[in-house]
């Protein structure tokens, strides 16, 4: 389908509504040349090798010393994924404690643990009132803690706190120095960072949660992927030691990950479900696929659903509510882009990032942060689900239309250091 080609002002009042941003005339949220410089090529290989930094810092930093014990831990599965990956992605993106203050780089390490551990905390309770905010049908009280949420991540990413941080992501510090050029008041320029922060820090996670709960749900996948990253290990010539420095997973070890790929690819067919809203700019004929044609009126609004036109379409991904792990592997183990409807080649089969200008600019450095994430999961750790007969659960509704879902409960798992 086609949609026409510019940010609509109904985004713009979301904005407005739910982060306190309000944009100038014809801005666009998202400015795309820093987007292509830092959220590709060698900007990406930069924020995924932070991203790595921090992964480890939060998930091995008792290695050594839980290691010996071999006891479980128990915790919900979608608060353990999403408080992992959200805090890793922070600290990415917007830097982290510098020894140069804490004394140390331990101390430092622990300050970015203690303090990115309290962010997600209030991000969490914003992220429970945000469907009935964006609805705009959030009674007082919660509007009331709305806006006291979204005042503590004014302060806590405001500039003036970001000074005294190191590392921070060429991206968020572009970002910055372009508003301010364009003579954003500092205080606009910090609602915007949580903006930016809401946009790359409220899907990854959940995301992740999917994926390794769809996988101790289905042994078979389980094990393809364990062999995967078992051997792009064993080839990076590094093996995992309790007294040794963590595994330097690079950028290159990243990207020989087939099987990965397609289950992250098929977990997002299965959980991104955004809608896609364009404004209409002229008078239009919309031409489908299967011969019917729509006159679309300058000033309509368009939404698009592909989760429904295209994610679950069992012509396309036949039983669609199945999560399989190979879906997106050829025979020949390579990534597979050729699917069919009556016998037609269909060009976008999967939009979990959305399509044209708005596409999300994140979308590489999220699959790494994914992959990142679970290779980690399967080299160090055993898990498993406190329930074996566990069902995998509903999605939560409400948050239909703004991207990756979450469930309606959550989880019961376990795990442990495999060494
Ligand atoms: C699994 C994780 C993610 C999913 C499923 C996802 C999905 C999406 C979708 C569907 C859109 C709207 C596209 C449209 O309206 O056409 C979007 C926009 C956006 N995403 Fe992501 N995203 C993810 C992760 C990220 C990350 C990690 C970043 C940043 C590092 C990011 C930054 C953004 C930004 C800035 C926009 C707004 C673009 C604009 O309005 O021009 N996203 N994302
Ligand atoms: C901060 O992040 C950078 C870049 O990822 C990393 O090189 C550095 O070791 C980190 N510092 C601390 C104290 O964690
Ligand atoms: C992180 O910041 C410190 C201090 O500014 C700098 O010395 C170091 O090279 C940076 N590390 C990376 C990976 O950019
Ligand atoms: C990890 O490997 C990369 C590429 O081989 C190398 O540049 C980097 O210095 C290594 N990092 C550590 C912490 O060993």
């Amino acid at each position: 389908f086609l949609i026409s080609h510019v940010k609509m002002s109904f985004s713009e009042q979301l904005v407005t509504r739910v982060f306190g941003y309000k944009s100038n005339n014809n801005e666009r949220i998202i400015n795309d040349a820093l987007s292509q410089k830092h959220l590709k090529g060698h900007g990406l290989q930069i924020m995924t090798e932070a991203m790595m930094g921090h992964l480890q810092n939060l998930m091995l930093h008792d290695f050594g010393s839980a290691a010996k014990q071999k006891t479980w831990t128990e915790d919900g599965l979608f608060n353990y994924c999403y408080n992992i990956v959200f805090r890793a992605g922070y600290l990415a993106l917007y830097g982290n404690t510098t020894s140069k203050t804490e004394g140390n780089e331990e101390k430092a390490k622990a300050k970015d643990r203690i303090e990115s551990e309290a962010l997600f905390h209030e991000f969490r309770k914003y992220d429970q009132l945000f469907p009935n905010l964006a609805y705009g049908v959030l009674p007082p009280g919660g509007r009331k803690e709305a806006f006291r949420l979204m005042r503590y991540f004014w302060d806590a990413l405001s500039i003036t706190k970001m000074r005294s941080k190191d590392n921070i992501s060429g991206w968020i510090w572009n970002m910055y120095n372009i508003r301010r050029e364009e003579g954003r008041p500092e205080s606009m320029i910090d609602r915007y960072m949580f903006v930016l922060l809401w946009a790359s820090q409220g899907n990854t996670g959940p995301s992740s949660f999917w994926l390794l709960l769809y996988l101790m749900k289905d042994p078979v996948a389980m094990e393809a992927l364990r062999k995967e990253v078992d051997m792009v290990l064993k080839g990076s010539g590094q093996e995992v030691c309790p007294d040794g420095p963590p595994v330097n997973l690079t950028y290159e070890m990243l990207m020989k990950t087939p099987v990965l790929d397609s289950a992250v690819e098929e977990t997002l067919r299965l959980v991104a479900a955004p809608i896609l809203t364009r404004s209409v700019l002229q008078d239009m004929t919309l031409k489908m696929a299967d011969g019917r044609e729509f006159f679309i009126r300058k000033g309509d609004r368009m939404s698009v659903f592909p989760y429904v036109a295209i994610h679950v379409d069992p012509e396309i991904h036949p039983d669609p509510y199945t999560f399989k792990y190979d879906r997106f592997l050829t025979p020949e183990g390579t990534k597979k882009t050729d699917f069919y409807k009556r016998g037609k080649r269909v060009k976008y089969y999967t939009m979990p990032w959305g399509s044209g200008v708005s596409m999300c600019p994140g979308r590489f450095f999220a699959t790494n942060e994914l992959k990142q994430f679970i290779f980690l999961m399967l080299v160090y750790f055993d898990f498993e689900l406190i329930n074996p007969d566990e069902k995998i659960p509903q999605i939560d509704y409400r948050r239909w239309g703004f991207g990756t879902m979450h469930p309606d409960r959550e989880v019961k798992f376990r795990y442990k250091f495999r060494y």
